[in-house]
C-alpha cells in the first residue's frame, strides 16, 4: 500500500484530519449532499470542503466517548445549522458512548491535560489553548450489540467492542450491493470470537474497518483508563480483529490508515 496514495472507500475519497498534540483521527467521506464523519474534530479545512460540495446532512459516527474522538461534535452541529439554517445532523454511537459523552468526567475531557504532560512545552501550550476541559456533547441515536444500516452506496455494520472503553465500537464498511442483507457476506454465523485460532473471515465486499482506539497504529491498545478492561479486550476485541483478512484496510483511532497485517494488536 502506497503511503502517499489517496485512499477510496468505494467511490468516496477518504479524508483524514488530525487533532493536534494527540494525533486523534477524524475520517470523512463526502457524498452527494451528505457527509459521513467518524470521530469529528474541529476543522476549518474540512468545513470548507463540505461547504463547497453543498453538504446539507451530516452523519457523525463515534467510535467511543473519549474527548479526543468527540471534540468536534458541537462545532459540526453549529456549522451545519449556520450553513443551511436547519441542516440534519445525526450523531450515532453506542448507548454507553451516549451516557459517557454527556459529561466531562465521563468523556475524560476533565483529565486530558494530564495526558499531554510528557509533550513538549509548545504542544502543552497548544493543548491548553484548544482543548476544552469541561466538554460534553449529546448523541442522537444509539444502539446496543450490533447495528447495520446504509449510507449512500455503503453498508455500515457497527459492533460494540468494549475494552479500550465501555462505549467503544468498531465499524465495518461494505459495498451496499454486495451486502444486500444484514450480515450477508460477513460470515457472521461462522464467527467464533472466543476462538482466536478460527480461520480469518475474508468478508465479502468489506472495504474498511474503523477501529477507534481498539487499534492504534504503532502503539499497544490502552486499557488503563477509567472503564478500560484489558481482559475484555483480550477475550473479545482482539479475536474479533484477528478474524479479518490481513489485507483489511484499517482506519485506526490514531496513526495512519493501513493494512491490518502492518498494525500492532494490543
Ligand atoms: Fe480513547
Amino acid at each position: 500500500m502506497n503511503a502517499n496514495a489517496d485512499i477510496y472507500i468505494s467511490k468516496y475519497k477518504l479524508y483524514n484530519y488530525i487533532l493536534p498534540v494527540l494525533n486523534s483521527n477524524m475520517f470523512m467521506l463526502a457524498g452527494d449532499s451528505s457527509a459521513l464523519l467518524i470521530d469529528p474534530i474541529k476543522s476549518p479545512e474540512a468545513e470548507g470542503l463540505l461547504e463547497k460540495k453543498g453538504t446539507k446532512e451530516l452523519l457523525i459516527l463515534l467510535t467511543h466517548e473519549h474527548y479526543d474522538h468527540i471534540s468536534g461534535v458541537n462545532r459540526w452541529r453549529e456549522w451545519l445549522s449556520g450553513i443551511t439554517g436547519h441542516g440534519k445532523c445525526f450523531v450515532f454511537g453506542s448507548e454507553k458512548c451516549r451516557e459517557l459523552a454527556g459529561s466531562p468526567r465521563g468523556n475524560l475531557s476533565e483529565y486530558f491535560m494530564a495526558l499531554v504532560i510528557s509533550k513538549s512545552p509548545e504542544e502543552q501550550a497548544l493543548a491548553e489553548r484548544i482543548f476544552e476541559k469541561d466538554y460534553s456533547c449529546s448523541v442522537d441515536r444509539v444502539f446496543s450489540g450490533e447495528y447495520d444500516f446504509r449510507w449512500e452506496d455503503l453498508r455500515i455494520f457497527m459492533k460494540e467492542m468494549p475494552g479500550h472503553s465501555p462505549g467503544s465500537i468498531c465499524l465495518e464498511f461494505y459495498t451496499a450491493n454486495e451486502c444486500g442483507q444484514p450480515d450477508q457476506g460477513r460470515h457472521a454465523k461462522d464467527d467464533n470470537h472466543d476462538n482466536p485460532s478460527a480461520e480469518p473471515r475474508y468478508a465479502k465486499g468489506l472495504l474498511a474497518l474503523a477501529t477507534g482506539d481498539s487499534l492504534v497504529q504503532g502503539h499497544k491498545v490502552i486499557t488503563r483508563v477509567p472503564g478500560g478492561n484489558r481482559k475484555l479486550y483480550q477475550s473479545s476485541v482482539r479475536p474479533y480483529l484477528e478474524s479479518f483478512s490481513p489485507e483489511t484496510l484499517i482506519l485506526p483511532g490514531h496513526g495512519k490508515p493501513g493494512l491490518l497485517q502492518d498494525m500492532e494488536l494490543g
